[in-house]
């Protein structure tokens, strides 16, 4: 039976990885921990939970040994335009939370998921259909820690036998938590205008293709990846995944299939963008399909569908929807 330990447990990831998790595993299983506590209160009471900074060795191992940990699910992150905001807090989170919990699974036999990411590559890497195998000169902080990350995880490996593995995720598309300070939010919080003011005013140019998952496909990743035969895996860490690519045009094409009269403005966000434009416009992703048969479910029509109904069923509940001018309020 798998004891699990997830950090940043309460984020647009972690809470999504908890609930499957919590269901395939059972509650008491799967132990999450998370550096604040005001969210996701559901999560927090279903089964065990602590408090705790990712980047605090001593206290993650006493979890870890009280619950008999035997994997974790490292998530705790800054995305990249917060990260470009404060480059400094982004190494530290990013890289010491990363080496924590690599030394606790060092110290205690546990095998460790880590996400990378599109944000590995840079402007010099092939845009379209990008191997997996490819230059990775990143020219953003949060790239920076993602490749140095990848590259961290394979040295636990080789060096220490810890079973490391993890996937380069896109932007990931959910409704259950927002994401917060990424350059791909805007592929979410254009549902969430969509069905609560019918008109977005989008932070990167309409012509921007990035790579994008819906949230089911990337929690389908993140558990298929760690049950597979380790000796399967030739890349082990950091393995390209992707479902669809497309630009916001496209995305308000689809969107007002649903929601006809859906007007998308522009006021361009510099840092996101110059961000958006060094990452690739499209991933390949035949490593992790002939390796662990990764398989995604959904595209852009089948996504728009579910969120724009998920999200319709929660404003007729009178659930809070107002996500992105409660985002500007506190910005
Ligand atoms: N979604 C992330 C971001 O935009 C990329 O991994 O920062």
């Amino acid at each position: 039976m798998k004891r699990i330990l997830i950090n940043g447990s309460l984020g647009q990831l972690g809470s999504e990885i908890a609930v499957a998790l919590r269901t395939r595993y059972g509650a008491d299983q799967v132990v999450l921990t998370d550096i604040r506590d005001d969210i996701n209160t559901e999560l927090i009471e279903q089964g065990p939970f602590y408090k705790v900074d990712c980047r605090d060795g001593k206290r993650l191992s006493e979890i870890v040994n009280e619950h008999s940990i035997d994997t974790i699910y490292h998530l705790a992150a800054l995305l990249s335009a917060t990260s470009e905001r404060d480059p400094l807090l982004a190494w530290d989170i990013n890289m010491n939370g990363l080496m924590t919990a690599l030394e606790v699974a060092r110290e205690s036999s546990c095998a460790v998921f880590t996400p990378s990411s599109i944000g590995s590559f840079g402007p010099t890497t092939p845009k379209d259909f990008t191997p997996q195998d490819t230059v990775q000169r990143p020219t953003s902080m949060y790239g920076i820690t993602k490749v140095a990350g990848e590259l961290l995880c394979d040295y636990y490996h080789h060096r220490y036998d810890v079973d490391t593995r993890g996937v380069r995720y896109p932007g990931i598309i959910s409704s259950m938590t927002p994401p917060g300070g990424g350059t791909t939010d805007y592929a979410v919080e254009i549902y969430y205008a969509a069905v609560t003011s019918k008109s977005y005013e989008c932070p990167l140019a309409g012509n921007t293709y990035l790579d994008m998952m819906y949230m089911p496909d990337a929690v389908s990743a993140a558990i298929r990846i760690m049950e597979a035969d380790p000796d399967a895996l030739r890349h082990r860490n950091a393995f390209n995944v992707t479902s669809m690519s497309f630009c916001p045009e496209e995305q308000a094409a689809y969107i007002r299939n649903h929601v006809p009269d859906f007007q998308l403005t522009y006021a361009i966000d510099p840092v996101k963008q110059a961000i958006a434009d060094s990452w690739p416009n499209s991933l390949e992703d035949y490593a992790a399909q002939v390796e662990w048969g990764w398989k995604p479910t959904y595209d852009l029509a089948s996504m728009t569908d579910d969120m724009i109904r998920t999200l319709r069923e929660r404003k007729a509940n009178g659930l809070p929807l107002n996500w992105q001018a409660e985002k500007r309020k506190a910005e």
